[in-house]
């Protein structure tokens, strides 16, 4: 195939015959063949198994460049939202385009604190799942169940302020839900929100707050919870915001395709690597330590360990949300005094991966999942509750995906095939086979 970046169109030759495709380019010059036309010219499909080569939409939300990693929300780095910025008017900025003013941000917190409460009924159906059911089953669930309550939010196109309800109870309502996952899991009262603390605050008093003690949520704490929130909150066509966007391709709500979203966060290769990440650090660890047998062991390809935490599908040089996670892991551990013997194996593990020229070769550098779980442990998450931190984070940016399809009015998600079954052949009937 050759482009044509003069005429803007790149020309393929197919069955003696050449055709011409339009170049569509980003505002960041990233530049991209629409084949959309393609079958319908020659009868041919493109094959990109795992979309490693394929857009599937134009977005305005999130730009990064893996090669020179580079993360932006709607423009800005983020490197400044992570440092500067309040999660809650980073999700303004994801989901509306633009930064709040002071009052846009004020009656945005107001908005959000008056949804906090989840249904009264919502309670009685954890006391349904098994004591050792994993979080993330059962916030999909809920997250999904959360349509039936609100019947109105059935019909995207219903109204805009239905839409916008939608939106704001879902931001409310996820830390509330994520906290009742984890007081039912250890089998402690709920904690009803408490509105006049902030939003990360609040989500913290409901985890770790008992109705019989006073509790006074920690500025430390909040403040890595808040970094470590911004940090996930957007990462354009990921797994999971695909995912979203293709459910909601299809006219399903915004609840059920969030829920979707959510399950497709849970799996190791995606979001549940951080839960994956500490199994794998405390495996090492009780194992003696020997970081160049588990090296060895994920170069195997007989052998189906992998360095969870490593490796990315558009980061090529490193991962910048991990260059912050690190830091910011050094200095919780140092402002909270703990000593955690895993992130010495950690960073003795990514020194060891890091010199060594498989990992090198292959552009394999640790994610944004390689610290973050040391920091979600030292301030007292269960490691089963990570990948619903992610969740916490990861949400406006779905919200923001799956508003923007409908906005700019993408048809269903439905990708082609190639067969390679068997061709026509004639049923036998059971007593002759
Ligand atoms: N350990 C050992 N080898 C690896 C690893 C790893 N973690 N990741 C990739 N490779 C190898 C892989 O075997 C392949 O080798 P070869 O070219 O010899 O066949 C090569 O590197 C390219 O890997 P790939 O699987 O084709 O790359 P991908 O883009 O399809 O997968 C990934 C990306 C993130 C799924 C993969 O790197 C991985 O499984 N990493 C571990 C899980 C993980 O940390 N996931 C969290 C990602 S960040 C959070 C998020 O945004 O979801």
């Amino acid at each position: 195939m050759e482009t044509n970046t003069d005429q803007q169109v790149a020309k393929i030759e197919l069955d003696g015959k050449i055709i011409e495709l339009p170049v569509i380019i980003g505002t960041e010059d990233e530049k991209a063949v629409d084949i959309s036309s393609l079958r319908a010219q020659t009868g041919y499909i493109t094959l990109d198994k795992g979309f490693k080569n394929t857009g599937s939409c134009t977005s305005s939300i999130t730009f990064l460049d893996g090669e020179k990693g580079i993360l932006r929300y709607r423009g800005y780095p983020i490197e400044q939202l992570a440092e500067q910025a309040s999660f809650l008017e980073v999700s303004y900025l994801i989901l509306n385009g633009e930064l709040p003013t002071q009052e846009q941000l004020s009656n945005w917190e107001d908005e959000i604190d008056h949804h906090t409460l989840v249904h009264e009924d919502m309670k009685r159906f954890f006391e349904a799942y098994p004591a050792q059911a994993h979080p993330m089953g059962i916030l999909a669930s809920m997250i999904c169940s959360m349509s039936t309550f609100y019947p109105e939010s059935q019909d995207p196109h219903r109204s805009k302020e239905a839409f916008q309800l939608s939106i704001n109870r879902l931001i409310a309502k996820l830390p509330t839900l994520a906290a009742m996952v984890y007081k039912n899991a250890v089998r402690h009262p709920f904690m009803y929100p408490k509105n006049d603390l902030g939003y990360i605050e609040n989500f913290m008093y409901m985890m770790w707050g008992m109705p019989t003690e006073d509790y006074t949520p920690s500025p430390v704490i909040a403040k890595a919870l808040n970094k470590l929130l911004i940090l996930h909150a957007d990462h354009e066509q990921n797994c999971s915001a695909s995912t979203v966007r293709i459910v909601g391709s299809s006219q399903a709500n915004l609840y059920a395709s969030i829920s979707a979203g959510i399950s497709a966060l849970w799996g190791p290769l995606h979001g549940g690597a951080n839960q994956a990440v500490i199994e794998m650090l405390e495996m090492i660890q009780n194992d003696g330590g020997d970081l160049d047998k588990w090296v060895a062991k994920a170069k195997d390809k007989e052998d189906p360990f992998r360095l969870m935490g490593f490796g990315h599908r558009v980061y090529k040089n490193f991962d910048p949300r991990a260059t912050i996670i690190k830091q910011a892991c050094d200095d919780i551990l140092e402002e909270l005094g703990i000593n955690d013997p895993t992130l010495e194996i950690a960073k003795k593990l990514e020194e060891v991966a890091l010199s060594d020229e498989y990992f090198k070769s292959r552009g394999l550098y640790p994610n944004v999942d390689f610290y973050s779980g040391i920091i979600y442990r030292a301030i007292g998450i269960p490691t089963e509750m990570f990948t619903v931190m992610f969740a916490l984070g990861r949400l406006p940016g779905w919200i923001a995906q799956w508003k923007e399809m409908l906005d700019n009015g993408d048809p269903i998600g439905r990708p082609r095939q190639v067969y390679t079954g068997y061709n026509k052949r004639d049923f036998v009937p059971v007593s002759q086979r």
